[in-house]
C-alpha cells in the first residue's frame, strides 16, 4: 500500500537518520551516539487483558524520537492514550480514556475506537441495495449507529508491526461476515496506524467486499488538548474548511438539506471559540444537544487541511487533512458525568469533542449526498492525518 507523508512534513524527516521499529529492544553498536541510541519511530506491544469471551487483547505503543506516545489495543483499534506536547514541550495525554478492557467492554461511548461498517447513523435501521431491503440493528432510538451492538469498535482486531523503510507503522486487520450487523457481504478491512518522525498520525483505511455494501469507516478519538479532562472543551479555538453543513432531525437524521453556515452558529470557517454561540438560540443546536452534525467539505477526494483545533491554555494545536467528504464535530454533549476517567473523577459534560472524518449520515437512503457504496473488485479507500504542533 501507498505510505503518505506531506510534502510540508516530509523535509523536516532528517536524512540519514538510523530508525528502528518493530517489537523489543534495538541492537546498538557501542559507538552509537546518545542521539542514535533513541529510534526515531518505535512500535512495543505487550499484553493488555481478555475480554469476557476470553479473547487476548493487546496493546502496541507508536512512539517517535519527539516524545509523542499513542496506544491503541487491539479491541476496537481502540487509541487508549495520545500525548502531544504544549508550547513548552510537555507531553500530556490529549484523548479520553479508560484503564481497563472491563470499562471499555461495559460501557464506552466509542472513546478513540475505529467506527465500522458505517459511522454515524443511518435511518430506521434499514436502506435498500439495488432493489434490495437490509435491515440493520436499531442500537440509537429508532435508528442505527456506528455499525450497531457490536460493530469495529467491539471486535477484536489482528494486529501486525509493519516494517517499510525507515517507518513501521501498526496494520489492523478484522473480517466481518456477511450478514454481521445486518449489513451484505463479507467485508475485509485493512486500518493503518502510522506514526510520523514530526507529531502526525495518519490512519488510512481500505476494505474489499464480495457483494454489493455499504462503507463509511471512521476514529472516533475524542480530544480534550488541555490534557486535564475535568474540564469543559469550550474555551477550545476550531475551525472548520466548510461552508454548509446538514441540519437534522430530532433522531439527529439530516433532513437532506445543505444549508450555509453564513450567519449560523455553525460558521467555524474562521477560528472560534467552541463555547462562543453553542448555548444560542437556534433549532439545530437544541436538536443537537449542542454541536452534532455533519460539515459539509469542499473539494472531496483530495486530502487537504479541513480542521484545526487550538487549546489557547496551552498552545496545543491539532490540525486534520483528509480526503473525505465530511466531518461529524460532535462536543461531547452526551457526556454526562457517568464514566470514571484513569486519573479520578468522572467524564463531565463536553469534556471532550470528536472530529470524525466521514461520509454524510444516513447517505445509503440520501440519494443527494456522495454514495458509500462499495461492489466486489473495488477498494474502499480513506485517509485523514492528525497532525499536533504547538502555538
Ligand atoms: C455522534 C453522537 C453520539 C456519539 C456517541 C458521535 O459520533 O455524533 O451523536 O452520541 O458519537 O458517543
Amino acid at each position: 500500500m501507498k505510505r503518505l507523508y506531506f510534502p510540508l512534513l516530509a523535509g523536516l524527516l532528517t536524512a540519514g537518520t538510523v530508525l528502528f521499529g518493530g517489537c523489543g529492544p534495538e541492537k546498538q553498536s557501542a559507538q552509537d551516539t546518545a542521539a542514535e541510541a533513541l529510534p526515531d519511530i518505535s512500535i512495543s506491544r505487550s499484553p493488555y487483558g481478555r475480554t469476557q469471551a476470553g479473547e487476548a487483547v493487546d496493546m502496541y505503543t507508536l512512539r517517535n524520537r519527539q516524545g509523542m506516545e499513542i496506544d491503541v489495543i487491539t479491541y476496537g483499534g481502540i487509541i487508549t492514550r495520545w500525548t502531544a506536547p504544549d508550547r513548552d514541550g510537555r507531553y500530556a495525554n490529549i484523548t479520553l480514556g479508560f484503564d481497563s478492557l472491563v470499562q471499555y467492554e461495559r460501557s464506552s461511548p466509542y472513546f478513540g475506537a475505529l467506527i465500522g461498517r458505517y459511522g454515524n447513523r443511518i435511518a430506521g435501521g434499514s436502506f435498500a441495495l439495488d432493489g434490495k431491503t437490509y435491515t440493520l440493528e436499531t442500537n440509537n432510538g429508532p435508528n442505527h449507529l456506528h455499525g450497531g451492538e457490536r460493530g469495529f469498535d467491539k471486535v477484536v482486531w489482528t494486529a501486525r508491526i509493519q516494517e517499510e523503510g525507515m517507518h513501521p507503522y501498526l496494520v489492523l486487520t478484522y473480517t466481518s461476515p456477511d450478514g454481521e450487523g445486518g449489513y451484505p457481504g463479507t467485508l475485509s478491512t485493512t486500518v493503518t496506524y502510522t506514526l510520523t518522525p514530526d507529531n502526525a498520525l495518519e490512519v488510512v483505511y481500505t476494505a474489499t467486499t464480495d457483494q454489493k455494501t455499504v462503507v463509511n469507516l471512521t476514529q472516533h478519538a475524542y480530544f480534550n488538548l488541555s490534557g486535564d479532562f475535568s474540564q469543559p472543551i469550550l474555551d477550545h479555538v476550531l475551525s472548520l474548511a466548510a461552508d454548509q453543513y446538514l441540519p437534522v432531525d430530532a433522531g439527529l437524521i439530516p433532513t437532506g438539506e445543505w444549508a450555509p453556515v453564513a450567519g449560523t452558529p455553525f460558521d467555524f470557517r474562521q477560528p472560534k471559540a467552541i463555547g462562543q454561540d453553542i448555548e444560542a438560540q437556534d433549532t439545530q443546536l437544541s436538536l443537537g444537544r449542542g454541536y452534532d452534525h455533519c460539515w459539509v467539505l469542499g473539494q472531496a477526494d483530495s486530502l487537504r487541511q479541513v480542521a484545526s483545533l487550538t487549546h489557547p491554555g496551552s498552545g496545543r494545536t491539532l490540525a486534520i487533512f483528509t480526503d473525505e467528504p465530511g466531518i461529524q464535530f460532535y462536543s461531547g454533549n452526551f457526556l454526562d458525568g457517568s464514566l470514571p476517567r484513569p486519573d479520578g473523577g468522572t467524564y463531565g459534560h463536553r469534556s471532550g469533542l470528536c472530529l470524525e472524518t466521514q461520509h454524510f449520515p444516513d447517505s445509503p437512503n440520501q440519494p443527494s449526498f456522495p454514495s458509500v457504496e462499495l461492489a466486489p473488485g473495488e477498494t474502499y479507500s480513506s485517509r485523514t492525518t492528525f497532525q499536533f504542533s504547538a502555538q
